[in-house]
């Protein structure tokens, strides 16, 4: 018998459960949620032309370039007989998916280096059959760098398209940013972010978006680290960064993964905004992932940090910064005059040892001299410290930092028995922002068990709800083409996507995370594993219900009764189930089969104030009395 308390609410569910973490792992960004289908589109890439192949008289060159930030471009030449052509194409990332009736903005920034008459090029979708598709011709005009676009409709679907381009006429044009984007995007925004991405996030209703990573943050070295500032102004001219996922230890290498922060920190902002979440940037802390001691490569001395710390001041006021700020202002001038109400800032990733509080110390004293509202978050140190991260925690209280970041990617037993790990966690010290976590069952898939596992756990984040502010799962994309690490949270390829397993699970504690917590127990104790159960309960004051979550890890049914002590017979109205099961433990969902595993709903009967439930074998379920 489980007995919740419904007479006394108890603490409040924050409203920044349950989030988001992205990084551009797995070609999350480039590749994935940003809509670009060019790959290498400013020729920055370590080998110029790298994702391209070209044909006839191309030439890659830096003199008198569109872009400072971004200076080499191609120029295209007379090929010099009649039966050769000159041109170029691309091969997009694992291809250039189009779809039939689609509509492609293409555009480049091109000049006549010679100036005179206008020249001319033409651009076509060309499908795997190495059959144009569409095509248009364009006129170069002037002598100076100007940008020209053209839609093109695709007349069939093929996720291994190409686009190629041909130079039509005598003279030479110098090209640069050679883009195509779907004129679909989220909002229709052009250079946008792929809408189904986008809307199976905002599906998730996430209370906080963290961004952007994750490892990038920290950067291979100190140079190749995610610099905010970079990323922000015309896109054109974001200077390129390598990835730091290009090689990982899964062996799964990427020569080709470059940062073009095209989706950059505005357009972070703009997407957690959209989506209904409180934006959260990470910013590196002057050490390098992974960092070997006093290497200068990974290691910024203490008393060299002022441009970092002064980064992170600075991305305070474009966040939030009035128009007559310098950096609020180009805010405003990249379209988004209101501020975007930034309240949290972690700073430093997954650092480790006496250097991270020693870094972290002076980013605190200035940002709380400069933004005392602002909440700054901390790191408790690397996963394979997750059971107790005994170092870095005392650090961070004796910092006071408002949040402190945690992150596990651990067993499926290390998940079971860690639903009662914050049981026990001060009350006093700094809040758990439980900031990546996913369970790795031995095959690393997002499997069902997994998934299950992942849910018994949170019963612990919900029940502790007073410590537990933040949680997010990690990684949240992956391309089925160019991972690099799994489990997970959505996949997809160049032509849909598909929401894993382990992704209801967070929709289900999502919709029904409640406003306040209420004590559920079992024989007078938290249910955290007895008989191979777990649960918590949830009231939720605006639509008035009660919402008990109990996940069955046994392998057999369980006959379970739940008195919801406290209300009185007619009280309850209504009632339903919605239970996530699968007969096999590693079902996942995939894009060949997305619907394997799906959350099903159920009306189910309360009798007077007591469930009187079969949970079946291997199940979690959701049970939503309206009061
Ligand atoms: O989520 C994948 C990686 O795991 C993140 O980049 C890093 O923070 C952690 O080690």
């Amino acid at each position: 018998e489980m007995v919740v308390k419904t007479t006394k609410p108890g603490a409040e569910i924050q409203s920044t459960m349950y989030g988001l973490f992205f990084e551009d792992i797995n070609f999350g960004a480039d590749g994935g949620l940003y809509a670009e289908l060019i790959k290498n589109r400013s020729f920055e890439f370590t080998q110029n032309l790298l994702g391209w192949k070209s044909f006839g008289n191309v030439e890659v060159r830096t003199d008198n370039p569109a872009f400072d930030k971004n200076p080499h471009y191609v120029r295209l030449s007379n090929p010099g007989h009649p039966d050769k052509q000159t041109g170029l194409e691309n091969e997009g990332f694992f291809g250039v998916g189009i779809k039939k009736d689609a509509q492609y903005r293409f555009s480049v920034w091109a000049r006549l280096p010679q100036g005179g008459e206008s020249q001319s090029f033409r651009v076509e979708l060309v499908n795997s059959n190495n059959n144009p598709v569409a095509k248009q011709t364009l006129n170069v005009t002037s002598a100076d760098w100007k940008k020209y676009e053209v839609v093109l409709t695709s007349p069939e679907t093929d996720a291994k398209a190409l686009v190629r381009i041909f130079l039509t006429s005598k003279g030479d044009i110098d090209m640069d940013h050679v883009s195509l984007f779907p004129v679909d995007t989220w909002k229709g925004r052009e250079g946008g972010l792929r809408k189904d991405l986008v809307q199976a996030l905002a599906d998730l209703k996430p209370g906080v978006f963290r961004f952007p990573g994750g490892c990038i943050v920290e950067g291979t070295d100190i140079d190749t680290r995610y610099n905010w500032k970079n990323s922000v102004g015309p896109v054109e001219n974001r200077p390129l960064n390598t990835n730091r996922w290009q090689y990982t230890f899964t062996n799964r290498f990427y020569p080709d993964y470059f940062q073009t922060y095209g989706l950059g920190f505005y357009e972070y902002f703009l997407l957690s905004e959209e989506i209904g979440a409180e934006p959260l940037p990470v910013l590196n802390c002057g050490l390098a992932c992974q960092f070997q001691n006093k290497d200068p490569k990974a290691h910024v001395p203490v008393d060299k940090l002022d441009c970092y710390i002064q980064d992170a001041l600075d991305l305070i006021e474009f966040a939030n910064g009035d128009v007559t700020t310098k950096w609020g202002k180009l805010r405003a001038d990249m379209g988004h005059p209101a501020p975007f109400n930034l309240k949290l800032l972690a700073v430093g990733n997954e650092q480790w040892g006496k250097e991270y509080p020693e870094h972290l110390e002076p980013f605190i004293k200035a940002i709380r001299k400069a933004y005392p509202k602002i909440r700054i978050i901390g790191s408790s140190g690397p996963d394979s410290e997750g059971d107790k991260f005994e170092y870095l925690w005392p650090e961070m209280k004796r910092l006071k930092v408002d949040l402190v970041d945690e992150h596990f990617y651990r067993s499926q037993k290390w998940f079971l028995t860690q639903a009662a790990r914050y049981d026990n966690y001060d009350r006093k010290g700094p809040k758990v922002f439980a900031g990546e976590y996913a369970c790795h069952a031995q095959n690393k898939k997002n499997n069902f068990d997994a998934a299950l596992c992942e849910a018994a756990f949170m019963t612990g984040l919900e029940r502790n709800a007073d410590v537990v502010h933040m949680a997010t799962y990690a990684p949240l994309f992956a391309h089925v083409k160019g991972w690099q690490w799994r489990p997970d949270l959505i996949w997809f390829d160049n032509m849909s996507s598909v929401c894993s397993v382990n992704y209801y699970v967070q929709q289900l504690y999502a919709y029904n995370k409640g406003t306040n917590v209420l004590s559920l127990t079992m024989d007078k104790k938290p249910v955290t594993g007895q008989d191979e159960l777990y649960a918590s309960a949830v009231w939720d004051k605006n639509e008035k219900a009660y919402i008990v979550k109990i996940a069955n890890t046994a392998d057999k049914e369980q006959n379970i009764r739940v008195v919801l002590d406290g209300t009185k017979k007619g009280q309850l109205t209504s009632g339903t189930a919605t239970l996530l099961h699968s007969s096999d433990l590693d079902a996942e969902n995939t894009l060949a089969n997305p619907n394997t595993v799906l959350p099903q709903k159920e009306d189910i009967q309360i009798e007077g104030n007591v469930l009187n439930v079969k949970l079946g074998a291997k199940t979690f379920a959701v049970y939503k009395f309206l009061k």
